[in-house]
């Protein structure tokens, strides 16, 4: 009798569903949304956690239960932590304490050696880049004293081969190739980029547009007048090293509010429950939707990427805005 067994969580990686949020925007056009929150640990980023341990381990850079470092806002910590756990790698984690305390609990749960770094610049809910360094320089500290090998998802190739091997591929093959326009922010740059490559490379008319917070947006050549915003994992105020200009048509700003705003009526809409680079992803998709700049039936393609169970619940004050 044939049967359906998982043979580790691993292979429960990716694969996710396309959802269309036909309620939340009845139209004209698609809202198209992959629901990365139903990955195991709740996020897009166990596909580049999956990629990168094997990616490394096939190099040879990284030996069979060899010791593995990450610096991270949380999800690609999670999925780290996951992976390493099933193959066995003793994983640490630095992480700036400004980035939601579920995360750093979960890594734990898994397995991790979480270390959590003060923060210099900004304060909870908003990690800046300075922050970030903080994260970076400790972990580098550690590295030299005991050789782990490191991640590097800000400059892994393998970070945006993975969703040019999965997450791009998926897209194309449940939109049938209808894929009028894809967008998502942008952290590392690994989903923006892999994406963006494989379906330019199917279809050249593909419009990718990037996502940015308003008053960080450095890819659309602005300075960053706003460091400290809501989309925790994204907008980081630097260009980084895997973005490439070349599979971007556009950039477009989104405000905290709207995020929020998004974020709340894919729950009250969609009855689904995720983060604030999800409400962004489809704040934008709306926004590009009614910019006119695509055929009226158009199909937008975003990502959902985490759960929002992985946030602490914030009190809004929008004066700022
Ligand atoms: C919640 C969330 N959204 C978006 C991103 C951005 O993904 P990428 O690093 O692939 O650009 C991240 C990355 O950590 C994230 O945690």
């Amino acid at each position: 009798m044939p049967t359906e067994i998982a043979s580790s969580v691993l292979d429960l990686v990716g694969n996710t569903p396309l959802l269309a949020l036909d309620r939340l925007w009845p139209g004209p056009g698609r809202i198209l949304a992959k629901c990365e929150f139903l990955n195991p640990c709740g996020s897009i980023k166990d596909r580049s956690s999956l990629h990168m341990v094997q990616g490394a381990l096939a190099s040879g850079k990284l030996a069979p239960h060899g010791k593995v470092i990450e610096v991270t806002s949380g999800n690609q910590g999670c999925g780290l932590a996951m992976v390493c756990s099933v193959l066995d790698h003793p994983l640490t984690i630095t992480m700036s304490k400004g980035n939601s305390p579920q995360r750093a609990e979960m890594m734990r749960g898994l397995g991790a050696n979480v270390i959590l770094t003060d923060q210099v610049e900004g304060q909870p809910g908003n990690v800046t880049l300075a922050d970030v360094q903080v994260a970076t320089d400790t972990a580098m500290a550690i590295i030299e004293k005991t050789g782990a090998y490191n991640i590097d998802q800000f400059n892994n190739p393998n970070n945006s081969q993975a969703h040019y091997d999965s997450t791009g591929k998926e897209i194309w093959r449940q939109t049938g190739g209808k894929v009028d326009a894809w967008l998502a922010t942008v952290g590392t740059a690994g989903t923006f980029a892999g994406v963006s490559r494989f379906l330019k490379e199917k279809n050249p008319d593909v419009v990718c547009v990037a996502v940015e917070p308003d008053g960080a947006q450095v890819i659309k050549g602005c300075a960053v007048e706003r460091p400290l915003h809501l989309l925790q994992g994204s907008g980081y105020g630097v260009v980084q090293p895997l973005f490439k200009f070349d599979t971007m048509d556009f950039t477009l700003g989104v405000t905290d509010k709207e995020a929020v705003e998004y974020k709340q009526l894919l729950g009250k809409k969609e009855g689904i429950y995720v983060g604030y680079t999800s409400g962004a992803n489809v704040a934008a998709a709306v926004k590009l939707l009614k910019s006119g700049k695509l055929p009226k039936d158009a199909w937008v393609v975003t990502v959902l990427n985490d759960t929002g169970l992985k946030y602490p619940e914030i009190e809004f004050n929008w004066d700022n805005e």
